[in-house]
């Protein structure tokens, strides 16, 4: 049986959707404020994500994964602007806390490793010093603790600890992200956002930085958002599975369930594109075109034309999140009984 979802249900929910969740998001909406118009580039999103648990969100580019993840870390910055709903991290709402407050959260409750290594660490200082500086930041002086955790994290992450004097163009593009992800570390986060941490790295290099990413998260128990638009590197790594498209979700479930029976027809024609984690990337042949532009969106079901299985009615209606089987779907297929026939 499908029903409405009018508003995020905790009884009527994927797993980790429970009321002990370490973050909640509710209702999350984006603008972009441009001369020319607003662009809504997350559009009403809510999940959330239980203590060490590990999140996947997919979609191809320019469907606001980026944006979404600036939002929940509170990195957005003008002519983008949290609209609407609530970031509930630790039962606190983010949204809206001043510079400061937030400042102490991240890094040390929360950490946050973006795409490019290269640009997120400073080209003219050395590993080491960067580490320091972080640490201080928070409070911790002690020259031996600084130097002794920051040894700890390059360890961890399989970098050796020589490795501290490197500046970054001295390192591989895997070493830059793994000297990234042991920066975000240093004070054993709850929750770690990471923003396609591999994408720049080849199909070996993103593997093993992905089996590094899961080992470190069982064995320090942080949950984790990884954002990416390879369907293969979430398949064998997340428990929860976010397929994003237009700003909006599209499907939320257990990423188990959503790979054997992918409900959406977006996610079944991502699923198409992506056969195997170390086979060659195929373009989306399942699915023509490209997703709209979020200043000018569709107004039906932002899918509809790219939708194999598209119906008149989608063409017309704002389609909401139906729940089928745990799983969140926002499709007229597993909504509306007429439409199905
Ligand atoms: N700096 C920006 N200024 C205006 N619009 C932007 C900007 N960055 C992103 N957008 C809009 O937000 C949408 C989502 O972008 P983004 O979050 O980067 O998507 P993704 O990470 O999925 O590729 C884009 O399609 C674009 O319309
Ligand atoms: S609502 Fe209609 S157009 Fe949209 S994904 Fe479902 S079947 Fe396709
Ligand atoms: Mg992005």
């Amino acid at each position: 049986m499908s029903s409405l979802l009018g508003s995020p249900q905790p009884t009527d929910s994927p797993a980790g959707w429970q009321s002990g969740a370490i973050l909640q998001v509710s209702d999350l909406s984006v603008d972009y404020i441009m001369e020319r118009g607003i662009v809504r580039a997350v559009e009403d999103v809510s999940f959330d994500v239980s203590p060490g648990e590990f999140v996947g969100i997919v979609g191809e580019s320019g469907c606001g994964k980026s944006t979404l993840l600036f939002a929940i870390a509170q990195l957005l910055a003008p002519p983008a602007t949290v609209s609407g709903g609530s970031v509930i991290f630790k039962g606190k709402n983010l949204v809206g806390l001043t510079d400061k407050k937030l400042a102490a959260i991240r890094w040390q409750d929360m950490s946050v490793v973006m795409q490019s290594a290269m640009n997120a660490l400073n080209p003219v200082t050395s590993i080491g010093a960067q580490f320091k500086d972080a640490m201080r930041a928070h409070g911790v002086t002690s020259k031996e603790q600084i130097a002794e955790r920051s040894a700890e994290v390059l360890k961890m992450v399989g970098i050796d600890p020589l490795h501290l004097k490197s500046y970054p163009h001295q390192l591989s593009g895997g070493m830059r992200q793994r000297s990234m992800i042991a920066m975000a570390m240093l004070f054993t986060p709850e929750l770690v956002i990471m923003d396609e941490p591999t994408s720049a790295l080849d199909v070996v290099a993103q593997r093993s930085l992905m089996i590094q990413i899961k080992e470190l998260q069982q064995e320090l128990g942080f949950a984790v958002i990884f954002v990416t638009h390879d369907m293969s590197l979430v398949r064998h790594f997340t428990d929860r599975l976010l397929v994003m498209y237009a700003g909006q979700v599209a499907e939320l479930g257990a990423t188990r369930q959503v790979f054997e029976t992918p409900l959406h027809p977006y996610t079944a024609g991502l699923m198409d594109a992506f056969p195997s984690i170390r086979g060659p990337k195929v373009p989306l042949t399942g699915i023509p075109g490209s997703p709209p532009n979020l200043a000018n969106p569709p107004a039906g079901c932002r899918f509809a034309p790219r939708c194999p299985k598209v119906m008149d009615i989608c063409r017309t209606t704002a389609i909401p999140l139906y729940s089928v089987d745990g799983v969140q779907v926002r499709c007229l297929l597993y909504g509306n009984e007429e439409a199905r026939g």
